[in-house]
């Protein structure tokens, strides 16, 4: 299978599929208990038809958005994703370059594999930093002052992570950092050499945006025990207000999903907010984002840039969040299972197919810029 066979997101995930090991594989595609945020989350975007308009002379189209205070070439931007360099080699530094090249908003993890200050120098694009509140109120403080030093336009604070989400694939194939496999986990490794030999000849795995705080090679962690152990689950809005105050600039929430916590979110002077369930890989049968999209918009849109993200995966999934109000639109697996598939090239590839599905489906709605989407192009069955 080839990257010009690759035609949409479940092309990137099969031509992933072969190439990673199971464990790996598994990891991107999997998540919580039943996994049944995780299938909803596509399929809310199906409860509601599209109604175009025509004749309305849709020469050029602007795909282009404001969204705290940064300007985007395309109303769709790569979330900030964990691991990457165990998907491909060039990891974070593919998912940056080729943002630049579309001109849109990037995030990098604090779970990371490429240093936010590298990563900073290879797109002019918007840069978001995504930290989660650690037990260590020092390190807190020290990743925003290294994040604000690196030039690092949007802080990203998650905080649907307090604790791991119950991720059963993990468990069976025993993913963790560095692996700690079990036998089975073992034995899908080894069906995949071609992986094995590419990961041990490239640079070996880091965290950098960690490893100065965090000693993470005495033993196995995974995931869910980072969650559970490094974070705190005692953070509250106090603390987080804090933080929006130290920051002094563009502050987001991901993460929140109630009009209380969106209203508070405003109140403590966030600037944006991301209505996400985590890619349905933390609270198995919450809400999905964009069933929530109206009631939140409707409460706070006046106050504070909403974005959403999870299971977008067509440029007409985006249309209708854009339609609803939502001021952006994040990818994850979207653009990571191209990661996984073919480095930078793959996830340019996954940006173009969608800048071009976006503009198309525009054109279709008869829509010239993004202004133009609202409520009226859309009804609910
Ligand atoms: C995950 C975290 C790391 O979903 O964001 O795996």
């Amino acid at each position: 299978m080839q990257l010009n066979d690759c035609h949409n997101f479940y092309d990137f995930r099969r031509m992933a599929q072969r190439r990673l090991p199971g464990p790996i594989f598994n990891y991107i595609d999997g998540a919580a208990d039943d996994e049944v945020t995780y299938r909803r989350n596509t399929a809310s975007f199906e409860q509601c038809d599209l109604v175009p308009n025509v004749l309305r002379g849709v020469g050029s189209v602007d795909l282009s958005v404001t969204v705290m205070g940064q300007k985007l070439a395309l109303p769709v931007y790569c979330s900030p994703t964990a691991l990457q360099r165990l998907f491909h080699h060039q990891g974070e530094r593919a998912v940056a370059a080729a943002s630049g090249k579309y001109a849109t908003m990037f995030g990098v993890s604090s779970l990371g594999t490429v240093g936010l200050e590298e990563v900073r120098k290879l797109s002019n694009a918007p840069q978001i930093y995504q930290f989660y509140f650690h037990k260590d109120r020092g390190l807190n403080r020290a990743m925003m002052e290294r994040a604000k030093a690196a030039g690092v336009e949007v802080m990203m604070l998650t905080v649907d992570s307090i604790t791991g989400g119950n991720r059963e694939r993990d468990k069976r194939t025993g993913f963790s950092i560095p692996f700690k496999l079990t036998l089975g986990g073992m034995l899908q490794f080894a069906l995949k050499p071609a992986w094995g030999i590419n990961y041990v000849t490239h640079e070996r795995f880091r965290l950098p945006q960690l490893d100065e705080h965090i000693d993470m090679s005495g033993g196995a962690m995974s995931i869910g025990q980072y969650f559970t152990d490094m974070l705190d689950p005692t953070m509250n809005w106090d603390d987080v207000a804090e933080m929006v105050k130290l920051w002094n600039g563009q502050f987001c929430l991901k993460g929140i999903m109630s009009v209380g916590d969106a209203k508070r979110a405003a109140d403590i002077g966030c600037t944006g907010i991301v209505l996400s369930n985590h890619g349905g890989r933390q609270l198995d049968g919450s809400r999905t984002a964009f069933d929530h999209l109206a009631e939140i918009v409707d409460a706070v849109g006046d106050r504070i840039d909403v974005l959403i993200d999870g299971g977008v995966q067509r440029g007409t999934h985006v249309l209708k969040a854009l339609s609803l109000g939502a001021k952006a639109v994040g990818l994850g697996r979207y653009y990571l299972f191209p990661l996984a598939a073919a480095g930078q090239a793959g996830v340019e590839r996954a940006l173009e197919l969608m800048r071009i599905e976006i503009e198309r489906d525009m054109r279709l709605m008869g829509c010239a810029s993004v202004q133009q989407l609202s409520r009226s192009n859309l009804r609910f069955r």
